[in-house]
């Protein structure tokens, strides 16, 4: 087997310890690779006043391919208070650099899926008839649009005259709020563009098709934001009726879906939005499949290049015990979706079958899935630390 280049991105905070273990299993396992270290996050900014250095930029340029762990990130005069003696006052301003690498690299395809493990305590229950307790298998993966929408950063307090006048000559704006003046007007801008769209549905429809999913669900909400949540439908309407004739297609509003997730999550597959109601429904699918410790993701730019991560933070309440206590599971299913898209199939459906038979015997569990208290204690008290974790899951690698 070739030996693959990859690309280390720890960051900070537990993103350092979880991606630590990711690579002990993912050697455990037999994956061959070399793994390139990269600079990112809050220690960076501190010492260079520059979170997201341009060699780590190069590194992914050139490998194409990363295991990102997480960053911290913290507001404006935290951050500036923060730099090195050397570096205050020169005007340099903290931006996050998850943000950065994403625009930088131009991620636009964000995939996360949420898919229960058999035996997780953390699994949603829900009340069945007869009062009898259920448990659906949730099996749903996510399609967020990473670049655009809410999130592209185009937004004015107090709008530049060119920008009002602009609104003004829209009738709806002239009407509702043409006597409101400009410095009270807030405004952030919700952009879909045509190409973004595509790739994103095609991206979803590809995985529905591959990967044995019936449907595909567009989640946003056309019949109020006609003009983006329309382009979206609209676009995901044609493509299945030219090019997915065999995956249906359904049309649901983010508030509905949001109450559909807890009523009825396994009637749900593939799921397509726009960036910001991605990001909360993929968070609420998340939800019921265990939360942050088995969230995990994988974004993509159309130049081919990806990085691989887990959904949560740098935790840094959590940094510094001793004994690490979080769930490195997140990260090794992140790892697993570079597998998959290495083709690495062998190796992914071992550590995957791996991770199942831990939690399904359930002997070994991280703090969150005894449902503690985030406390060094926690482990004295029976919870497995991140490193016993990892441990019970290359023990049953086969
Ligand atoms: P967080 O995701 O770091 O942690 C929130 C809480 O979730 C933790 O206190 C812990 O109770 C739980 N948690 C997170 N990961 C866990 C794991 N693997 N196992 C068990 N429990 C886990 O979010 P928070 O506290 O809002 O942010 C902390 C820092 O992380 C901030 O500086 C924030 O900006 C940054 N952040 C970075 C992200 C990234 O790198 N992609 C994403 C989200 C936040
Ligand atoms: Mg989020």
């Amino acid at each position: 087997m070739e030996k693959r280049k990859i690309v280390t991105l720890p960051g900070d905070g537990i993103g350092v310890i979880v991606l630590e273990q990711a690579i002990r299993v993912l050697d455990a396992a037999g994956f061959n690779a070399e793994y390139i270290y990269g600079d990112i996050g809050w220690e960076l900014w501190r010492k260079e006043g520059n979170p997201l250095p341009e060699r780590t930029l190069e590194l992914l340029k050139k490998h194409r391919i990363a295991l990102f762990g997480a960053i911290t990130s913290k507001p404006n005069e935290e951050a500036k208070a923060e730099l090195d003696p050397s570096l205050q006052g020169k005007g340099l301003v903290y931006s996050s650099p998850i943000v950065g690498l994403r625009q930088h690299f131009n991620l636009d395809i964000c995939v996360r899926p949420c898919k229960s493990y058999k035996g997780n305590p953390l699994n949603f229950i829900r009340r069945g008839r007869g009062n009898t307790i259920e448990e659906p298998q949730v099996d749903a993966v996510i399609f967020r649009q990473n670049t655009e929408c809410l999130y592209s950063g185009v937004e004015w307090t107090n709008p530049p005259e060119n920008v009002y006048q602009a609104l003004m000559s829209h009738p709806k704006f002239r009407e509702n709020f043409g006597a409101v003046p400009v410095a009270d007007l807030s405004v952030s801008t919700r952009i879909f563009t045509r190409k973004a769209t595509q790739r994103i549905l095609t991206a979803a429809f590809e995985y529905a098709k591959n990967n044995g999913y019936k449907s595909v669900t567009v989640c946003e909400k056309p019949n109020v934001i006609r003009e983006t949540s329309g382009l979206m439908w609209k676009m995901a309407k044609d493509m299945q009726k030219n090019q997915y004739p065999g995956i249906k297609l359904v049309n649901t509003n983010i508030d509905a879906q949001m109450m559909w997730l807890t009523k009825n999550p396994e009637e749900y597959g593939v799921i397509v939005a726009g960036n910001m109601f991605g990001d909360i429904v993929s968070d609420g699918f998340a939800g019921l499949i265990g939360g942050l410790g088995f969230a995990c993701s994988a974004q993509f730019s159309e130049e081919g290049i990806a990085v691989f991560e887990p959904t949560h933070g740098s935790a840094p309440k959590y940094a510094d015990f001793n004994v690490p206590i979080v769930n490195p599971v997140a990260m090794i299913e992140s790892a697993c979706m570079m597998l998959d898209y290495l083709g690495e199939k062998k190796i992914c459906n071992s550590i995957r079958k791996a991770i199942a038979d831990v939690i399904l015997e359930g002997k070994v569990r991280t703090y969150d899935m005894m449902k503690m208290q985030g406390k060094p204690e926690v482990v004295e008290n029976g919870a497995a630390s991140t490193i016993q974790m990892a441990d019970a899951i290359i023990a049953k690698l086969r």
